[in-house]
């Protein structure tokens, strides 16, 4: 039996919005990711993974879902999903898409009707509670883009809770009606011939049931990753409560039956919180019948020059449940481009970490290329996280793929204006230049990807750490029975020696070395190698 794809298989995350626009309104959609599948099969990856594109008023662009079941008009029909489904299995490339089961829009007729009476038969599918003993919100819990995670609605005379904008109301998951016309829309989309699912903020769907107060996280310093206001609570009642596990093996069920019918592999990848990795991997389930892939965000707000990375990944690797995948993320829609988290000298060592280390790595679209954080001028701003907290926004992340060094970087026609802006043209970050050099950051991607699959190690093959190695080095071997392959990274600024048994450099982030290897390798400052040893 062959083993699954999603165990060692790269996902490229598209951001629907900016990869490809066909219908020339400046907002990328469907038909614009199919015209470019060719690009992504040309990488090598395995899978892609689409972000909503769903109906929705867009107030969170797109993960604030006004029908579940239908694509918004913005980026085509159910027909454009259809005929990408169908190209991507042409060239043999696996189709995740998004799940969003937390919360609804507040267009959703599910809300709609839930709003519109105390008496309404969908009023238990979202919160509805008086207000405080003050006369203001039930709970102190806030939302994660700013405020209150409650809001008042006069009609009818009690708040509800949003843990996103007040546009995205959440969904009562304790409710079994809620959690049957949820697990509806996920067979609508395995019926539609999806390969599986991202989760969306899989971690709150169960919240306590007393919706207790969280208990204040006295004295943790804010990490930055979210709103000051937000850090200052620990999450103890409105996120990551066990009873989500149940939630997720239901599901796991739910696609495993899939599965089982077909002899395919689908699969199911959780946003889960990360930073208790004990609370993290209880995402596989206790028998691995949770989330096939918990999304691993260790890395990301890393500080790459700290001479740490290392450690970071020898304590995941130590919490990994055996026999799981991991899922290293370096980069997403919500954060910054690693090539401004890691800074660009260190982009091609991060690639090369990424497509090295164990498990199913995700690429985010444009990484490939290099792509930076895009300075968008305040007047271009759209993420409304951006305007709530000023300076946690994510569109400097989230912009167009340069296709070209032409007129709006051949994402959308000329004339047009893009729904962000573009990085500056002429630097050599984008798809035709890099086609064009032999050495580009995009065939280097192409490379290292290339490589895993030559090398059954870097898939299957067991992590071992080096150590005794210079500072910003680090350093691991992947291992299978008398198969080895040494990986060494120089995340410094100053050269340095690694020690190495013998063998042969294989690839490095340069792209110009395959010298022999004995005794030792020279790193220039940010160099990486793999090397394959005999
Ligand atoms: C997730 C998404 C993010 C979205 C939020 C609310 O974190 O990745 O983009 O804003 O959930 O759905």
């Amino acid at each position: 039996m062959t083993e699954a794809w999603w165990k060692h298989g790269v996902l490229y995350e598209i951001y629907t919005r900016s990869f490809g626009d066909a219908n020339g309104d400046g907002v990328g959609d469907l038909d614009g990711i199919t015209a470019h599948l060719d690009h992504v099969a040309w990488l090598g990856v395995d899978a892609i993974w689409l972000t909503p594109f769903y109906r929705s008023p867009m107030a969170d662009f797109g993960y604030d879902v006004s029908d579940h079941t239908d694509v918004d008009p913005l980026f085509g029909d159910l027909g454009a999903f259809d005929r990408l489904i169908t190209a991507a299995h042409e060239r043999d490339l696996q189709v995740v898409v998004d799940y969003v089961p937390n919360h609804t829009s507040d267009r959703h007729p599910w809300f709609t009707d839930s709003r519109s009476s105390r008496n309404s038969a969908r009023r238990d599918w979202f919160f509805w509670r008086d207000a405080g003993r003050d006369g203001g919100p039930p709970n102190n819990w806030i939302s994660l883009f700013g405020g209150p995670a409650w809001e008042w609605d006069q009609e009818t005379g009690q708040y509800y809770l949003h843990t996103f904008l007040r546009e995205q109301p959440d969904l009562n998951w304790r409710n079994p009606a809620v959690r049957d016309a949820m697990f509806d829309v996920a067979r609508f989309w395995l019926d539609r011939g999806v390969d599986g699912f991202r989760v969306d903020v899989a971690g709150a769907v169960m919240k306590d049931p007393e919706l207790r107060d969280n208990p204040l996280n006295h004295g943790r310093p804010w990490r930055g990753m979210f709103g000051a206001e937000w850090e200052a609570q620990d999450h103890l009642h409105d996120f990551a409560h066990p009873d989500v596990h149940r939630v997720w093996r239901d599901f796991r069920s739910l696609v495993d039956g899939y599965d089982r019918r077909d002899g395919r592999d689908r699969v199911v990848i959780g946003e889960v919180p990360s930073h208790d990795l004990v609370q993290w991997a209880a995402y596989y389930g206790e028998r691995l019948d949770g989330m096939h892939l918990p999304f691993g965000f260790h890395l990301l707000r890393h500080d790459w020059g700290s001479g740490t990375v290392g450690d970071v990944v020898e304590r995941v690797e130590a919490a990994l449940p055996a026999g799981a995948a991991s899922s290293w993320v370096l980069g997403n829609h919500d954060q910054h481009r690693v090539a401004t988290a890691a800074g660009p000298e260190r982009a091609r060592a991060a690639m090369m970490l990424l497509l090295t280390l164990r498990g199913a790595p995700t690429v985010y679209y444009g990484d490939e290329l290099g792509m930076t954080n895009v300075d968008i001028p305040p007047d271009r701003i759209r993420d409304p996280w951006e305007r709530n907290v000023p300076g946690q926004g994510r569109d400097a992340a989230r912009t167009p793929m340069p296709w070209t060094d032409g007129p709006n970087g051949g994402f959308c026609p000329p004339g047009v204006a893009p729904w962000l802006p573009l990085g500056r043209p002429g630097l050599g970050i984008d798809v035709a230049s890099q086609m064009k050099d032999s050495h580009s950051m995009l065939a280097l991607t192409r490379r290292l990807i290339e490589v895993r699959r030559q090398e059954p190690v870097l898939r299957g093959g067991a992590y071992r750490a080096l150590d005794d190695l210079p500072p910003g080095v680090i350093a691991f071997l992947r291992e299978d029975g008398g198969r080895r392959v040494a990986v060494a990274l120089n995340l410094g600024h100053e050269a340095a020696d690694v020690p190495l048994p013998g063998g042969r450099v294989i690839v490095s982030t340069g792209l110009d070395r395959d010298d022999p290897v004995k005794g030792s390798v020279a790193l220039a400052p940010y160099e990486g190698v793999v090397v394959r040893l005999v």
